[in-house]
């Protein structure tokens, strides 16, 4: 196998940091190819937590190169500061094992001003991240984003940003009475930021292309979720990119399919941000699970919302994300349950849907549950044969999904996961 793809499988927070970390190990190439600093990876090292937001997971394991690809928005300031969080934190970065898209859409100043704007003046409350995803990629469709490449030549940039300032000046004064950057000093901050990255800056395409022909082992890192996805998502609580597999095809490029999708599936259900999620559970399992599994967002703080597994909209997501297999996480955390359900279908306007799609109005449909053996033997999960209750648990998900469960994860260090079936 040579190519493998790791596609959040719900709405984001799956643990993907940790899986990734895992594959990574064992590839010569980890990308990015959708979303920005919306994401938070988290990977917990010799007891050390590591957030990743913008840079490949990959950045971790010495011998892989990390590549940003063209579809990714990308934040400068965040960047730098990443890339200081992880330099202190004893990681390597350089432009030998880091490259970034020249083509990559550039969040500015103005991207973050406008989502925090339209957060709290707006009439919907999508409950983003407020990092300037969707203005950035609004820019992106409209055909006037900034390009890293752009940043590294000043005519360039002061002719696009007099552009984009145009317009948006009567959006910041006469919508949202906001002050914007002028053109000025948000030229010549971009400028500076644009030297920090000019290093990184590449053709990263070709260079994708190239590895690929050398049969090189790659691996595509996710951001968000299906679920979470502009087309597939519950739209409009989503993120505004394709976080499945045509976000690989949009923003980095691959020749042919990958040989495996791994998706993302928690052993339960969480949400951050606004949202329809029909297994929400509201009261005192929520809470425990939000306790015992640190559901906290790893890029804004927030408290996540807690519910069952809801196996009609990972139907969906198996079909929307062309999952070929699983990577159930936080079975630790389900352990701590003293019972234990799970959504198998949904009764909706008096019909019985097992599987959701496109559209379908969540905020409608009646979770139908099913009641099994509570994980809480689970302590033996790391070697010899599985738990019962884990075994039944995997088993009842593998039947209802029709994928294999490929491994499991139960803590956050790196050595809590175990394999159910060979990739690399
Ligand atoms: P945005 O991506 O900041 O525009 O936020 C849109 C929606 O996606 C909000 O509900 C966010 O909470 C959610 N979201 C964005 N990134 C992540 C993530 O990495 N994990 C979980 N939710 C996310």
């Amino acid at each position: 196998m040579k190519t493998l793809a790791i596609i959040g499988a719900q709405w984001g927070d799956e643990g993907k940091g940790k899986v990734t970390d895992f594959f990574a190990s064992r590839c010569d190439v980890v990308v990015r190819f959708q979303g920005g600093n919306n994401a938070g990876h988290t990977i917990v090292v010799d007891g050390r937590k590591i957030v990743t937001h913008l840079v490949p997971s990959g950045i971790l394991t010495p011998h892989a190169l990390s590549i940003i690809g063209h579809g990714v928005v990308l934040d400068p300031r965040s960047f730098a500061q990443e890339h200081a969080d992880l330099t202190a934190a004893g990681v390597s970065i350089s432009s030998a094992n880091l490259k970034i898209s020249l083509h990559c859409n550039i969040i500015t100043r103005y991207h973050r001003l406008l989502d925090g704007a339209r957060e709290t003046q707006g009439a919907v409350k999508l409950g983003t991240t407020g990092r300037g995803i969707g203005p950035a990629y609004e820019d992106r469709a409209a055909r006037r984003s900034l390009k890293l490449a752009d940043l590294l030549d000043e005519k360039r940039l002061r002719a696009q940003l007099a552009q984009v300032l145009d317009e948006k000046q009567i959006l910041f004064e006469q919508r949202y009475h906001v002050d914007y950057p002028s053109l000025n000093d948000e030229a010549a901050a971009l400028l500076e930021l644009g030297e920090f990255l000019r290093p990184y800056a590449a053709d990263t395409f070709s260079l994708l292309h190239e590895l690929q022909s050398q049969q090189r082992k790659i691996l595509f890192e996710g951001a968000q979720g299906i679920l979470l996805d502009i087309d597939y998502g519950t739209y409009p609580f989503v993120t505004s990119s394709s976080t499945g597999l045509a976000g690989i095809y949009a923003g980095a490029g691959l020749q042919g399919a990958p040989d495996e999708v791994v998706g993302l599936c928690k052993a339960y259900t969480t949400r951050v941000g606004s949202g329809p999620f029909p297994t929400e559970l509201l009261d005192e399992t929520g809470s425990t699970l939000r306790e015992l599994g640190g559901e906290y967002g790893a890029t804004t703080g927030r408290a996540r919302r807690c519910g069952w597994l809801d196996l009609p909209l990972l139907r969906y997501a198996v079909r929307a994300g062309n999952l070929t297999s699983l990577a159930l996480t936080k079975l630790d955390v389900l352990a701590g349950l003293p019972a234990l359900q799970a959504c198998v279908a949904y009764e909706y306007d008096g019909q019985h849907l097992d599987v959701s799609f496109p559209g379908l109005d969540l905020a409608r449909v009646r979770p139908v549950y099913e009641v099994l053996p509570p994980l809480q033997d689970a302590a033996g999960l790391g070697a010899g044969s599985l738990p019962p209750s884990v075994a039944n648990y995997v088993a009842f998900i593998e039947r209802h999904l029709q994928i294999p469960v490929g491994l499991l994860s139960f803590g956050p260090e790196r050595s809590q996961l175990r394999q159910l079936r060979e990739y690399f």
